[in-house]
């Protein structure tokens, strides 16, 4: 398998979701100081990625990637070395077909040249796309993917520099019936350390509601990818959306306490500079990114739902166990759940901790959220006595 880069779940940004296309030299950097300058860094967003559009739309003279002078007026060795003084991580996108998604040069027959460019340029994190990708005669579309990221894989390794690698390969293949959708996770666990498993989250411009449902969507089919998740290697269901979204408060909330009970990659998508106090809030919250890079690395499992509400129960690793309690339907509901069906040993009392909160309180039997508001979540740090 390729190497063990990421032995917690990857933390960072990426510019996709909120600027797209409109990525440019100060817009990445301005962002690797917000991340710094609101503690965002030091608490582990610390990968930033420069998604599709960076570069030109044409190879240069020998066949090299050329960035976009226009946009990277420096260059991109420049941009991952004022990352690195920041104390951050240079990400960067490319794509394993013909093209990148929006139809700039991607790695296919080049994928040797690329890996030593961006190990040249000090890269720390590769993500690979799978748009534009030919299907050979008498290949079938899951060989043909399982080909070129293998040499994409290979070609990163070949570096020798440690490059975190992220498959997007399983996002093509979502719709293609679970066994080999499932087939096509599993071996992108071992060609790279997390895979996107499914649709992108809604972009910037999209009304708060369409990006609520893609929230829902993507915590509905990789809660059910639990199983496919191992230490090390990832399921990623794409960007936190918190930030300048019009997305309210516990929508916000929702989205990271799911991720994190999920081991998720944390990758925000927002300007980070204009971050409201709850974005920036829901965001450092570190009792809860304690939750998702918990040392145990375990993807938390839904073990109670109905259609507006899901329980997930994950095992950390100094024996606690974290409970979410979601309400994805639109008015006010208590939720609870049993100690015995949320995984907990028998015991005289249980210690909750809510994670948002901070408060603490005892509890003798069933883990209960009173009045957990539409769209929130109630997060427990759960101790037995
Ligand atoms: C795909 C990916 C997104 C983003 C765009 C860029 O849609 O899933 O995350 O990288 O391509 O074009
Ligand atoms: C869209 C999404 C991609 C991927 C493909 C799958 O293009 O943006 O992330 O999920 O669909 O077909």
């Amino acid at each position: 398998p390729y190497p063990d880069l990421a032995p917690r779940p990857p933390m960072g940004w990426n510019n996709w979701s909120y600027y797209m296309c409109n990525v440019n030299e100060k817009v990445v950097l301005d962002n690797a100081r917000a991340l710094v300058r609101s503690g965002l860094a030091r608490k582990g967003y610390r990968t930033v990625t420069v998604d599709d559009c960076w570069m030109g739309r044409q190879r240069g003279p020998k066949g090299e990637l050329v960035p976009d002078r226009a946009k990277f007026p420096h260059g991109m060795a420049y941009l991952g070395e004022q990352l690195h003084r920041m104390g951050l991580r240079f990400g960067i996108y490319e794509d394993v077909g013909t093209l990148t998604c929006e139809k700039y040069p991607g790695s296919l027959g080049h994928f040797r040249e690329d890996a030593a460019l961006f190990a040249r340029w000090k890269v720390d994190y590769v993500k690979a796309d799978g748009c534009n990708v030919p299907v050979p005669q008498g290949h079938t579309k899951e060989q043909t993917y399982r080909d070129l990221y293998g040499q994409m894989s290979a070609a990163l390794r070949a570096t020798g520099r440690p490059i975190t690698f992220s498959v997007s390969a399983p996002a093509y293949f979502q719709f293609d019936g679970d066994s080999v959708w499932h087939r096509v996770i599993g071996w992108s666990a071992e060609l790279g350390n997390l895979w996107r498993g499914g649709r992108d989250v809604a972009l910037q411009q999209s009304t708060p509601a369409a990006k609520w449902a893609s929230i829902v969507y993507n915590f509905r089919y990789n809660a059910n990818l639990a199983g496919l998740q191992r230490p090390g290697r990832w399921n990623d269901p794409d960007f936190l959306l918190a930030g300048d979204t019009g997305l309210t408060r516990d929508e916000m909330q929702s989205q990271m306490s799911l991720w994190a009970m999920m081991a998720a990659p944390l990758i925000s998508s927002t300007d980070v500079g204009a971050l409201s106090p709850a974005a920036r809030e829901v965001l450092g919250n570190e009792r809860i990114i304690a939750v998702d890079q918990d040392e145990l690395g375990v993807q938390g499992d839904i073990v109670q739902q109905d259609g507006s509400s899901a329980v997930l129960t994950k095992p950390l690793k100094n024996g606690d166990r974290a409970i979410a309690l979601f309400n994805s339907g639109d008015t006010p509901r208590t939720l609870s759940v049993t100690a015995g069906a949320a995984g907990l040993p028998d015991a005289s009392a249980y210690h909750l901790h809510d994670l948002v909160t901070g408060h603490r309180r005892l509890s003798d039997g069933d883990i209960v959220a009173p009045d957990v508001p539409p769209h929130g979540t109630v997060l427990y740090r759960v101790t037995p006595e």
